[in-house]
């Protein structure tokens, strides 16, 4: 129905064939240790990212990778079981065997306790080997990708054996990449910190949130704040609200341990999703570097109305899937899937209406959801603007004049979307809703990098602009307390599971913007609540509800003029 015009890029793309034209190549040697080694995060996504940094002639002289886990496994098994994960990986650049050789020689496996000290000291021995063999200092960059509740106490040992320095840059660093979640709650977030900040300090700390290394989120900025067009729009008076989806077609896959415990307002919203919410709303910052940034993405989050419990109903709703189709096939609920409790009574989908108090942003809703099972991989921002204060055309049947959108895309493909009203060609003067398309890979036509090789490479070359600050953890877990708190205390009450895998959510997220006379921008709508049949429709974006409604107004209003005349 949408008539699209696509952008490419202004620039001969194919200067930029390659990625490694975009970076800087890190001069400095370093090690890479891996906690928690043998687990899904390693092979999948560690590893394939250093293997497309090493392909593209990205990683530093020497560089060398140990990996530290309990599981036993000696250097060579831990190749071979690496060498799969980069073959298997749908991100990994084609496979080279002698790039992967080359790479390979420096992968080394530690078996050990995260507890005990011993472990610690085969590791620094077997660090200070290749330090010397490449005449290098030790500068030593640690990934904690083991369960959250070691990582205060793998610090410490790390501290206790002489792994590390109090040195962020300099010959002989120290950097620690924390995997989320940091924390579980604002108290132990707060101690975590406390407890790492003991042994190394926050310039050493290095919050992974792999949101924030993809392209079109770290473009999100350069959207905003490179194009004069944009940011005069950018506020109250142009815009009349946000979305923010983050919808997966997954289930819990093999993580129902940590997912029971943990639910989407932790797994998705106090990070990735209120990080997203930060970068659309933060002030300029005075330059592209850690602490300006991340000074301005901690005004917003400070600035985040704090949820009142006595309003609860308007601003949050929660659920749970039950059984259904996704991609065709039949799924079981969430209270059937591996290592769940069956009377589970975590969340598996949020929405949140959230306000940011400030000059920019007074009165604009953000309407923020994520969820799993839903019936598509939708990872979308999208910025609505106010409708024109008056319409004087007249419009037939079919005719279109939704306000203007722009869609951030960052998945399925990362991309930007503007719609916009445009005449329908002949002679009456007709209008429909058109739209232009940026596509990443075809504007500059290269594989974007994954946002690991991004985040990796940053923390070689200490780079810390796309990392989370301890300031930005604790404001994010304190706005989510009052919520998670209620939605604790009142577990045993809750209608689970309130909607079918395969479904849109809970009937109550779509009353979230509907009493605000909004609807969601759902890519391909189902018949949405639990157990419809799947009729799949499409609808354009902010809903016939209201497009109708404010259509037959200005109709109306026409017509009573015309009358007049
Ligand atoms: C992770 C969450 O941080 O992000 C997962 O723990 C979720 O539950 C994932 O599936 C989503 O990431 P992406 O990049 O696929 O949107």
């Amino acid at each position: 129905m949408n008539t699209s015009a696509s952008i490419s890029s202004v620039e001969d793309p194919t200067h930029l064939t390659s990625v490694s034209s975009l970076f800087h190549r890190p001069e400095e040697f370093c090690s890479f240790i891996i906690f928690g080694a043998s687990g899904d995060l390693t092979k999948r996504k560690l590893i394939p990212a250093l293997y497309n940094l090493a392909y593209d002639g990205l990683l530093p002289d020497g560089f060398q990778v140990f990996g530290f886990a309990v599981t036993p496994m000696d250097d060579d098994t831990f190749r071979v079981s690496m060498e799969e994960g980069v073959k298997s990986s749908k991100e990994a650049k084609p496979f080279d065997k002698r790039i992967w050789d080359a790479f390979a020689k420096g992968l080394h496996y530690v078996t050990a306790d995260f507890l005990a000290p011993e472990g610690y000291q085969n590791l620094l021995a077997r660090l200070k080997v290749v330090e010397e063999a490449a005449q290098a200092p030790p500068n030593r960059l640690f990934y904690l990708a083991t369960s959250p509740s070691f990582y205060s106490d793998i610090v410490k040992c790390l501290g206790q054996n002489g792994l590390t320095s109090k040195k962020a840059t300099g010959e002989g660093w120290t950097r620690i990449i924390i995997e989320k979640p940091f924390g579980h709650d604002l108290g132990s977030a707060q101690e975590l910190n406390a407890s790492i900040h003991e042994v190394v300090n926050e310039e050493q700390i290095y919050r992974i949130d792999h949101y924030l290394g993809k392209e079109n989120v770290q473009n999100i900025m350069a959207f905003r704040f490179s194009n004069s067009i944009i940011e005069p729009i950018w506020n109250r008076r142009y815009i009349d609200h946000v979305q923010i989806t983050a919808a997966e077609t997954l289930g819990v896959e093999h993580r129902g341990g940590y997912y029971d415990n943990a639910g989407c307002l932790r797994d998705m919203f106090q990070n990735h999703l209120l990080q997203l919410l930060a970068i659309i709303c933060m002030e300029p910052p005075v330059r592209y570097a850690g602490s300006s940034v991340r000074d301005r993405k901690a005004d917003v989050l400070r600035a985040i109305v704090p949820i009142n419990p006595e309003n609860l109903s308007d601003m949050a709703v929660r659920g749970q899937y039950g059984p259904g189709i996704v991609d065709g096939a039949n799924v079981p609920g969430y209270r059937h899937e591996e290592n769940v409790n069956p009377n589970s009574n975590t969340e598996t989908y949020a929405a949140l209406k959230l306000y940011v108090d400030n000059w920019r942003w007074a009165d604009v809703p953000f309407y923020i959801r994520s969820g799993k099972r839903m019936p598509a991989k939708v990872t979308e921002i999208v910025i609505q603007f106010k409708r024109v204060p008056h319409l004087f055309f007249s419009l037939g049947a079919g005719d279109q004049v939704d306000p203007n959108v722009i869609i951030m895309r960052l998945a399925p493909a990362e991309g930007i979307t503007l719609r916009f009203g445009a005449k329908v060609p002949g002679p009456e003067m007709r209008l429909r809703q058109v739209q232009m398309d940026f596509s990443y890979s075809d504007a500059f036509q290269v594989q974007p990098a994954t946002a690991y090789e991004t985040l990796l490479l940053d923390a070689m070359i200490g780079d810390a602009t796309l990392f989370n600050r301890a300031d930005q953890v604790e404001v994010a877990w304190a706005l989510l307390e009052p919520l998670l708190e209620i939605w604790t205390a009142t577990k045993s009450y809750q209608p689970f599971p309130n909607y079918s895998a395969g479904t849109w959510g809970p009937a109550a997220a779509d009353a979230l913007l509907t009493r605000d006379g909004r609807a969601w921008r759902n890519q391909m709508v189902t018949n949405m609540t639990s157990g419809a049949p799947q009729t799949t429709v499409r609808v354009d974006h902010g809903g016939e509800p209201v497009g109708a409604r404010r259509l037959s107004h200005d109709k109306a209003k026409m017509e009573q003029q015309s009358d007049k005349t």
